[in-house]
């Protein structure tokens, strides 16, 4: 007998999971791809009749559920093997990220459905049980995969109330607990997220909630609300787009690198432009508040009627303030991915890889710096009364500046850096016995100031000018 899962958006059926031995296949069904408005659930899935293969049918809803340690653990509550992904689906498919709902063959969507209020303080012991049980498993009614390695617990919130959605109600907030071995992650992600937003980046809003201890309150960019109703729009993020599994978001584990999520954008999106230069300001944005774990799960498509746009940003977080964090960058700058290696030339690099202008890469790069300064500043400012974060916050505020000294001592080198201007003056400097020298080393200064001013700003080191004004020298001595 074949086992199945039904996969549908909204309440049409869109296809089906089949289970095979090694893993699952998918299949469009008929109905859907005759339907007028069909489109394809993935850049990785086009259109068609046939079943796809195992891998790519895999790698698609292997991305919807959780990952490593939550994903072990609700393997363990449902009995199933965490490799197991059709299991998994079968057990928790019911809202995922986006808009599409698996459920076993035998069942359709729910006819009915409600909201269920909540008191923050249960929602408070939900989020903290002492059996770090995930969240909501074994809940009557409730089958929820939200992907990503920290466990979240999507609601319905509104006038500062909270329910949790059952049936076939859609959630709008997802509710994001502090993570335990990291400091301040809530205070982290909120700050950031708000300095992305005060920046020019598009990004759900975020909210700190909770009485003794917080968490953060994500607003749903996959939902909007009717009159009466939420609705959910489709989601699917670039390791979903790419045919790429969870545990290979890396680029250095052989997952996706930027000039990937570019060409990705570039090939996909409705508005390839617009959303290549928001992915711009998401790497430069990343690098100057130190966030090392931007992968290809962290990037999204959003499908919002017949358009494909990038949809806004979110997990945006500092790691880089935590010591037991790594400080390499999920995907290099211009095949640098160390954090503090990093220079403007790398942003250069990139920009000629994904064929974006250089020189407006680097004006992006610098008036990002100056605008995320402001916003540092006035956002600490609110933030400050709160003075359980002034650590992790005052922290996050001086990787900020250290990134920004970093570039701007570049830029007083000149753009073209140090190695390349010392080569130019060293070329000049052995020129120079071969031509007429100028009357005097006053002439001389004058001619390599602006040689400097050709290459940079700065006056460069003694040494320089000691060899610059040694050949003239030689013969007089
Ligand atoms: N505001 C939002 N609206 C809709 N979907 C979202 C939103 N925020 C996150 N998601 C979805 O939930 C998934 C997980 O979110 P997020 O990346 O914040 O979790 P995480 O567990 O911190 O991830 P990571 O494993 O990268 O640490 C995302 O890949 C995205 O599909
Ligand atoms: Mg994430």
């Amino acid at each position: 007998m074949e086992h199945i899962l039904n996969v549908f958006w909204d309440n049409d059926l869109v296809g089906r999971i089949i289970k095979k031995p090694a893993g699952l296949i998918f299949q469009y069904s008929e109905a859907w791809i005759d339907s007028k408005d069909a489109f394809p659930i993935s850049i990785s899935l086009p259109l068609q009749k046939p079943p796809f293969e195992e891998t790519i049918s895999e790698t698609f809803f292997e991305n919807l559920l959780p990952e490593s340690g939550i994903k072990e653990k609700i393997a363990r509550f449902y009995g199933v093997s965490e490799k197991n992904n059709y299991a998994m689906l079968d057990a928790i498919g019911g809202e995922c990220a986006g808009a599409l709902t698996v459920l076993p063959e035998n069942e359709s969507i729910p006819e009915e459905g409600g909201y269920e209020e909540i008191s923050i303080d249960e929602l408070s012991r939900i989020i903290f049980n002492p059996d770090k049980k995930p969240l909501l498993i074994g809940r009557k009614d409730i089958r929820l995969s939200l992907a990503g390695s920290q466990d979240k617990l999507p609601v319905y919130s509104k006038d500062n109330k909270f329910f949790l959605p059952r049936g076939r109600k859609a959630s709008n907030y997802i509710i994001k607990p502090p993570i335990d071995y990291l400091q301040d992650t809530v205070a982290n992600e909120a700050f950031c997220m708000k300095l992305a937003e005060n920046s020019g980046l598009l990004v759900p809003s975020v909210k700190i909630i909770g009485n003794k201890v917080n968490f953060l309150l994500i607003k749903r960019y996959d939902r909007f609300e009717t009159e009466t109703d939420v609705k959910r729009l489709h989601q699917e993020d670039f390791c979903q787009a790419m045919g790429i599994y969870s545990n290979q978001k890396y680029e250095a584990e052989g997952g996706p690198n930027l000039v990937d999520c570019f060409s990705l954008i570039d090939k996909n999106s409705s508005q390839p432009v617009l959303d290549k230069n928001r992915l711009l300001k998401f790497v430069i944005f990343n690098y100057y508040i130190g966030n090392a774990d931007a992968h290809a799960k962290n990037l999204s498509f959003l499908y919002d009627n017949d358009r494909i746009i990038l949809a806004p940003f979110y997990d945006l977080i500092s790691t880089c303030v935590y010591d037991n964090l790594s400080k390499k960058m999920a995907m290099k700058i211009g095949s640098e991915n160390r954090l503090e290696w990093i220079r403007p030339r790398h942003f250069e690099r990139l920009a000629k890889a994904v064929d974006i202008n250089p020189r407006f890469t680097l004006n992006t790069l610098e008036n990002l710096g100056k605008q995320l300064s402001i916003a540092a500043k006035t956002l600490t400012d609110k933030f400050k009364k709160d003075s359980q974060w002034k650590n992790v916050l005052g922290k996050i505020v001086k990787v900020i500046e250290k990134h920004q000294r970093l570039l701007n001592e570049q830029w007083q080198n000149g753009v073209l850096g140090r190695p390349f201007r010392t080569t130019i003056l060293l070329f000049v400097a052995f020129l120079t016995p071969l031509q007429p020298l100028p009357a005097s080393h006053a002439d001389l200064f004058i001619s390599y100031m602006a040689t400097a001013n050709f290459v940079g700003k700065e006056q460069d080191s003694p040494v320089i000018i000691f060899i610059l004004f040694l050949p003239p020298l030689l013969p007089a001595m």
